[in-house]
């Protein structure tokens, strides 16, 4: 696929002139700073909701006890610290992953951090986590009535040795529970150190119970998710699976950014080292949704992430099990119409295929699964979450719970 059928004309000269001569950082926070001043509360975010809003209630997904208005939404690391997520809602996206938040706020990795390989449609980065930290976040989450359904991704501070890292996302999640609307355990990112370690068996179990013991009891569900590297071997991939099976956990997501670095053309030239995104990481995400899918049918909501670029690539990855999509660096060189171009052809993939909502497609092209289709349950809901009582949703806005009306 060429980059023009993903990029708008006056984007892609905007990109060219502007944003690719900056450092990448740099021009992502120009372009979040544009969205965030775009979409302010006004008439702007009017004309711009009436223009790109989610009209087709065909695009609506119902999973995790939420309503959806579009399967596409925003992978960890756009919005690091919550500051624009109702931009990007306003933009067209379905929900955003804010994140990744750690328990204590944290500088990251020495700059530069990302690069661009524009030619591959890929990003490389090595951010390893900045963020102002749990509190801050959860209290500026928590601050606004919401429109825009948040999940809130969590990792390992990286000043906590490894015999802590169960306190810390648990310390971690505590702040930030109130404020999502569901929480994703990110045990993938490869710029922290000893964090993948984390998804071997034992200790993953461990951290998810911590985690779950952690949240409030009592209250409406919170969903739980993980969120896996597409560098395990298949072995690895069926054992994850098993273990959420087991654990009872919503779902998970998958992929995070690739250490292959034999997936770029010429293998490693950047300044930056770190984990690729974006279009090379397009067959093994779409390789590891399937084999998750065969071992866990309907039983977990999945939510498939890297190199979705197009919507017939959305689509795809719908009907071979994902529930939601999510994507990061297809709208880095796709521009701020991107979301809105992606729903209007999902929109029309599903029509053309004669469902009458994406919901009816999820799933459609998988094969069997290898361990049987047990029964959803409440506990593990895949798309039913009839038994659950939403945080949110696009059923009206939210505050979060306990939090007073702030402005
Ligand atoms: C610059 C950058 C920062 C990222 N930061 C995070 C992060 O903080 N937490 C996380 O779970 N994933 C992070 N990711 C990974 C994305 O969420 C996503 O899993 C990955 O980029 C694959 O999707 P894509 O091909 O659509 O970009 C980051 C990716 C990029 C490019």
């Amino acid at each position: 696929m060429s980059r023009s059928s993903t990029s708008a004309p006056v984007y892609r000269v905007l990109f060219r002139l502007v944003l690719e001569r900056l450092d990448a950082e740099a021009a992502h926070r120009l372009a979040g700073s544009a969205i965030r001043a775009a979409t302010r509360p006004g008439p702007v975010r009017r004309l711009l909701g009436r223009l790109l809003g989610h009209r087709d209630p065909g695009l609506r997904v119902r999973a995790l006890g939420l309503d959806f208005p579009s399967p596409l939404g925003v992978a960890a690391g756009v919005d690091k610290e919550g500051t624009w997520f109702e931009g990007l809602g306003a933009l067209g996206f379905g929900f955003v992953e804010v994140g990744t938040v750690t328990a204590r706020p944290q500088p990251g990795n020495p700059r530069p951090r990302v690069s661009r390989r524009s030619g591959e449609r890929a990003l490389v980065n090595s951010m390893g986590f900045p963020n102002s930290g749990a509190a801050v976040i959860a209290e500026r989450l928590g601050r606004k009535t919401r429109h825009t359904i948040v999940g809130v991704n969590i990792g390992k501070t990286k000043v906590v040795p490894v015999e802590d890292v169960g306190a810390d996302y648990v310390s971690c999640a505590r702040q930030v529970a109130d404020c999502a609307d569901y929480l994703v355990v990110n045990v993938s990112s490869p710029n922290t150190p000893g964090l993948r370690d984390m998804q071997s068996a034992d200790q993953l179990a461990a951290l998810v119970g911590a985690v779950r013991g952690a949240l409030p009891a009592g209250g409406p569900h919170l969903p739980l998710l993980i969120k896996i590297a597409p560098d395990l071997s298949d072995r690895e991939i069926d054992a994850i699976a098993d273990l959420a099976l087991e654990l009872r956990v919503d779902g998970i997501v998958a992929v995070n950014t690739t250490i292959d670095h034999a997936v770029l053309r010429g293998g490693t030239r950047d300044e930056v080292s770190g984990g690729i995104s974006g279009a090379p990481l397009k067959a093994r995400a779409t390789e590891v949704l399937a084999r998750l899918r065969s071992r866990v049918g309907e039983r977990l909501v999945l939510i498939s992430v890297g190199g979705i670029e197009t919507p017939a690539d959305a689509f795809e990855r719908i009907a071979a099990g994902a529930t939601l999509v999510q994507a990061y660096t297809a709208f880095v060189y796709g521009g701020p119409l991107w979301p809105w171009r992606m729903n209007r052809g999902l929109s029309k993939l599903v029509r053309d295929g004669g469902w009458s909502s994406v919901q009816g497609a999820i799933g459609t092209a998988a094969p069997p699964t290898s361990r049987g289709d047990g029964p959803v349950t409440p506990a593990s809901t895949g798309t039913s979450g009839a038994t659950r009582t939403p945080r949110s949703g696009a059923g009206g806005p939210r505050r979060c719970a306990g939090r007073g009306a702030g402005g």
